[in-house]
């Protein structure tokens, strides 16, 4: 069973392996989980099973008008289970008091996340390495 978490307490790097899929310079564990320590918020799902992190997304946020979602991964294997969209609703409903959330995302995402009830804008981004 998929359990949800919504603190880093008790995970070491062992549990965060194979996420980045497709990154050219995919994060060793140790630093995604510096990554999602930084974040102000940061929502797991577990396999209750083998005690792996299989998702996870990640908020940076002032705490009244904005917040920026940084990542949002699902283990390949566990895609199409629901576990992305739990994710998002938890991260949103966490998110409630702010006023606006942004995200950035390939177009064929766009779909996803209008799920949510998110909507296409524009946005500038400066890569200094590429994903
Ligand atoms: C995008 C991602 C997080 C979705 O997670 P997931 O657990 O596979 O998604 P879910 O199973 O919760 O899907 C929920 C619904 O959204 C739909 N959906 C999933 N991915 C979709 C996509 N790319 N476009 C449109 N709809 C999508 C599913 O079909 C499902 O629909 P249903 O409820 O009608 O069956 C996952 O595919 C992933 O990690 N992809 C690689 C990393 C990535 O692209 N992250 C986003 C960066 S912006």
């Amino acid at each position: 069973m998929i359990r949800y978490a919504d603190s880093l307490e008790g995970i070491a790097p062992e549990q965060v392996q194979g996420f980045f899929v497709g990154w050219r310079h995919p994060f060793p564990p140790e630093t995604h989980l510096r990554m999602l320590a930084g974040s102000d918020l940061a929502q797991l799902a577990i396999d209750d099973e083998t005690n792996r992190v299989v998702g996870f997304v990640a908020a940076l946020t002032d705490g009244v008008q904005g917040a920026f979602i940084t990542l949002l991964e699902v283990l390949p294997e566990y895609q199409g289970q629901g576990i992305g969209q739990a994710l998002m609703e938890q991260m949103l409903q966490r998110l409630g008091h702010i006023q606006t959330i942004e995200l950035m995302c390939d177009p064929e995402l766009v779909p996803f996340y209008e799920r949510f009830g998110m909507k296409p804008s524009s946005g500038m981004v400066l890569r200094r390495r590429e994903p």
